[in-house]
């Protein structure tokens, strides 16, 4: 296939950080993506409704028409019952993020003990709002390639016992058994799935010289993890979606001596990386679903009315990508990409690569 006509994707988990960093990653979205929703992980995060308006404006200051940023709170060990309620009633909140404290970037104001937020998970039910959640443990004992796996059987297995009417999204999987386990659960429980973990796997990562460009969380993992997550994108089930996880980092935070931030950039083609990866196993006819239903009706959206066109015209990636003051080196920077939007792009491709 040459060329595919999809109705316009949304992003379900994205990073668009703050201040003069929004011109590039809100520019980078808007292209092709009609909803984000907004990871609240800035620092300090955004932990009530005030601070998510302001931040909504914000990121609205750089958007074009038509592109429309979603919000969601962040959990931390203080957060009250009321404020689920007061998150609901606002209308402008769509999930609470959950992130282990100490998981991964700007979690140390993120909850320590889960079970101690059940009764807010009673009042999510009850409110009908989205929990999402950074599926990882975060005990030092174990590895770091086993943290998923063991939290969806030590953690969530229990929370969706109790909480059978939540609906909860378990961010960026990366593994076979989280697969398994939203593949048996009820439509309650979805999963976004990234494009990077579509793309690579941890021998890309660690293969003739650690490229901390690949160091995200969870962490890249064996090849046989790749191939089930690919499977469960492109198998028409409806619990899988689209969250790309782009989540940049200046790049002297990447490359930096005392330790590299976890993050992949793909904001500036994330759809088409998408499509290179369904295109990989010839299941590009299962990208519409993926991309622009699926996440639409799981968050309780009507789909998108417009589209967007992908072709097969590969294109280079520029080594670095102005961030603000700094730069930053995004997914696959320095190399091609073999899908780009051709049409209904909010512009052209050559406005982002500089
Ligand atoms: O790799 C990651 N980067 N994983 C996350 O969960 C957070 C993100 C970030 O904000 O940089
Ligand atoms: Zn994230």
């Amino acid at each position: 296939m040459e060329t595919l006509r999809i109705r316009r994707p949304d992003d379900w988990h994205i990073h668009l950080r703050d201040d003069n960093y929004l011109s590039r990653t809100v520019r980078d979205a808007a292209r092709y993506f009609s909803r984000v929703l907004v990871m609240p992980n800035l620092d300090p995060p955004i932990t009530d409704v005030s601070k998510a308006i302001d931040y909504q404006q914000r990121i609205l200051k750089f958007a074009p028409p038509k592109f429309q940023p979603l919000m969601t709170l962040y959990l931390t060990d203080a957060t009250d019952k009321d404020l689920i309620v007061t998150a609901k009633q606002s209308g402008i909140i769509d999930a609470f993020k959950l992130y282990p404290a100490g998981a991964t970037t700007n979690s140390r104001f993120g909850v320590n003990t889960i079970k101690a937020l059940y009764p807010l998970f009673k009042v999510m039910e009850e409110q009908d709002i989205v929990l999402s959640i950074h599926g990882e443990v975060t005990d030092e004992n174990v590895d770091i390639f086993d943290r998923e796996a063991v939290f969806i059987e030590t953690i969530l297995a229990k929370v969706v016992d109790h909480f059978p009417l939540l609906r909860i999204v378990l961010e960026h999987i990366t593994t076979e058994e989280a697969v398994q386990f939203v593949k048996s659960s009820s439509d309650r429980v979805a999963a976004t799935i990234t494009a990077h973990h579509l793309l690579y796997t941890r021998n890309d990562m660690l293969v003739n010289g650690i490229k901390t460009l690949h160091y995200c969380l969870p962490i890249l993992k064996r090849n046989r993890h790749r191939e089930a997550l690919l499977k469960a994108a492109t198998s028409r089930d409806s619990s899988f979606f689209l969250g790309s996880d782009s989540a940049p980092h200046p790049r002297s935070a990447k490359e930096s001596a005392c330790g590299c931030a976890a993050g992949c950039y793909t904001g500036h083609a994330a759809i088409e990386l998408y499509a290179e990866a369904f295109n990989s196993i010839d299941k590009l006819n299962m990208l519409e679903g993926f991309a622009s239903e699926y996440g639409a009706d799981f968050y309780g959206y009507s789909r998108n009315k417009d589209f967007i066109e992908l072709s097969l015209q590969e294109w280079r990636v520029p080594t670095y990508l102005t961030f603000g003051e700094d730069d930053l080196i995004p997914t696959r920077g320095g190399e091609s990409i073999a899908f780009q939007v051709t049409k209904g792009g909010r512009y052209p491709l050559s406005d982002i690569l500089d």
